[in-house]
């Protein structure tokens, strides 16, 4: 059986956001999933590292990649961090549903990229990238934008969100999973009155409705591509001649 995680990063389960996020969940239980939640909100879940977590003086000095491998070897994990890790353990995929604030995810959503992918535990200096603990498992990106597609596209004003997507897709890709490419919806905000309002929710009622068919589609959909680690050279340089997949290694 596949297991599914839903990871919601948004104040309110009644946004978009929100609704996009159970939606979700619904298809993959409609389609015989075990569905995990992390509604980090809901949860909660404090985003910020620091020494307070692992019983430290907060004014002291903190490694925090040498906190998580002590507690990992101790089995002392902080519980929130322990219950989070344990998800992704069990989870075959990863849905991530998140607004873009900031050309960026919401803090909680990075807070968690540092605090649930425990060092020492989901991944380790020998394992990461090609040889990460994550291998097999699967992420998806469902974003929301307030902007319009022309903006978020190549060239747009907004940053081509696909770029803006890559830093979180490639500490995926450092654990070793396979990432999506994303599923963005774009123009979603509050402003619009009459006409444009109605025709707003018809479209954001139309991906809803949509989203069984795009669970369903996962094995068909296209893959981000990242270089395999036999691209660099000893200095960790893409090596001349390897094909260069995005903005950032280049
Ligand atoms: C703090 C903040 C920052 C935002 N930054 C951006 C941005 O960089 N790019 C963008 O297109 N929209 C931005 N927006 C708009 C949100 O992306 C938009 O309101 C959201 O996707 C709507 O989805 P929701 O109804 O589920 O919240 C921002 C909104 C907030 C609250």
């Amino acid at each position: 059986m596949t297991t599914t995680l839903i990871v919601l990063a948004h104040p309110s389960r009644q946004s978009f956001t929100g609704a996009w996020a159970e939606a979700s969940a619904a298809a993959c239980a409609a389609a015989g999933h075990e569905v995990l939640w992390s509604d980090l909100s809901a949860h909660q879940f404090d985003a910020t590292e620091g020494a307070r977590h692992f019983g430290q003086d907060e004014a002291g000095p903190f490694d925090p990649l040498k906190a998580h491998e002590a507690a990992v070897a101790a089995g002392t994990v902080p519980m929130d961090m322990a219950a989070e890790a344990e998800k992704i353990r069990q989870a075959d995929q990863i849905i991530f549903h998140f607004p873009l604030w900031w050309f960026a995810p919401p803090a909680v959503l990075k807070g968690w990229f540092d605090r649930a992918l425990v060092h020492g535990d989901l991944h380790t200096v020998e394992e990461r990238f090609d040889t990460g603990r994550c291998r097999g498992k699967r992420a998806l990106f469902c974003v929301t934008t307030g902007a319009g597609p022309a903006e978020c596209g190549p060239g747009g004003k907004e940053g081509d969100v696909n770029m803006l997507l890559w830093p979180s897709a490639y500490t995926l890709r450092y654990l070793g999973f396979d990432v999506y490419v994303p599923e963005v919806v774009h123009g979603v905000h509050g402003y619009f009155e009459g006409a444009e309002k109605t025709a707003l929710q018809a479209r954001l009622a139309g991906v809803l409705d949509g989203q069984a068919g795009l669970v369903d589609g996962f094995d068909q959909r296209p893959l981000m591509r990242f270089n395999a680690d036999s691209d660099f050279d000893e200095s960790g340089r893409l090596k001349a001649g390897a094909e260069r997949h995005n903005g950032f290694i280049k």
